[in-house]
């Protein structure tokens, strides 16, 4: 009788802790503690960005290994874009710039819609020679630059979280590197969560259809934007890489790539910070237009808008900022 009692005793408490285990188990797949109010998309829509879903032509897997970057600019171009990538080059993606930082750049490359063997045999010599390109099989298109952040997020969390920060800058962008270097150092220990550029904070949706931001309220209901950066450029610490691609899980891929990464950081509670100086006057990150002038631009980190021949042009007198600014 006493040993029966106390096989029942046993036996309920092994199915209690078995009940326990399921319940927990059942809750953390469908109740993520640490998003509250957020679900995962379905799996078709998650398919759209999951990395699992595209495949590398080109990779760089071993860059980051060989040395420990402070840096690593991610620039997204397309197939065609070889004049740019020699820009940037020649320019501030050159090895060396700031001695004794470690930077490091990697054009992200789709794949055309129509596919073309002669520019690809280009591009397959090009990072031959170079070690600089890595391609993904998506149709490289405007919409799909949600895709390429994404890959680009995924690329700097599974191969370079060895490095400091990671950039996203587009090509058609003025960089300076030396600056851009004395603001991160100037930043001490933010290396965790940290992202900045220039933010945005109180965008709201357009829901004009000929509008180039266009956004319909099926793809994004509600009416107004987290606070999120520019897409033109913008820094954050390598930790942030794989908590993005992970946040992606919750956000639902819309076609405006600087909004999606604002609405993973969302998911997250992460708040991008503003790179700002004279008391909030002067956006480091300028994202206007303004016309060349060498000590203006010594104290922008990016200035947008730039053609690859004028890049090359400009570059040599702004390499004089150093003494003469
Ligand atoms: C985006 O990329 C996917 C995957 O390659 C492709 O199926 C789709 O057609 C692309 N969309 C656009 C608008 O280019």
């Amino acid at each position: 009788m006493r040993k029966r009692s106390r096989f029942k005793l046993f036996t309920y408490l092994a199915l209690a802790g078995l009940i326990t285990l399921v319940f927990f188990a059942f809750n953390s797949l469908v109740f993520d503690p640490s998003v509250p109010g957020n679900s995962p998309i379905s799996k078709e829509l998650y398919k759209v960005i999951s990395p699992s879903t595209y495949r590398f032509i080109l990779n760089q897997p071993e860059v980051c290994e060989k040395k420990t970057p402070f840096l690593i600019l991610m620039i997204p171009v397309t197939l065609k874009d070889a004049e740019a990538r020699t820009a940037i080059r020649r320019t501030w993606g050159q090895d060396g710039l700031v001695p004794g930082v470690s930077i490091l750049h990697l054009f992200v490359v789709g794949q055309p819609a129509r596919s073309d063997p002669v520019l690809q045999e280009h591009l397959q010599k090009e990072s031959k020679e170079h070690g600089d390109i890595i391609q993904m099989d998506f149709v490289d298109s405007y919409q799909n630059l949600t895709i390429k952040t994404m890959m680009i997020m995924n690329w700097v969390a599974t191969y370079c979280q060895s490095a400091w920060y990671a950039m996203k800058i587009d090509a058609d962008i003025f960089l300076n590197v030396h600056y851009l270097v004395d603001y991160l150092h100037g930043q001490g220990e933010s290396r965790k969560d940290y992202i900045t550029g220039s933010v945005i904070s109180d965008a709201i949706p357009h829901r004009d259809s000929i509008n180039k931001w266009y956004i319909s309220e099926d793809l994004y209901p509600k009416s107004w934007y987290p606070p999120y950066v520019s897409g033109a450029a913008y820094v954050f610490s390598t930790d942030l890489a794989g908590k993005i691609s992970w946040a992606s899980r919750f956000v639902q891929p819309i076609p405006l790539e600087d909004v999606y990464v604002g609405l993973c950081l969302d998911v997250l509670g992460v708040k991008p910070v503003y790179a700002t100086q004279f008391l909030g006057l002067r956006n480091l990150f300028e994202v206007r237009r303004l016309k060349y002038e060498r000590c203006t631009f010594a104290t922008r980190i990016i200035v947008n808008g730039f053609k690859p021949k004028y890049l090359i042009r400009i570059w040599h007198d702004f390499q004089k900022s150093h003494f003469a600014c």
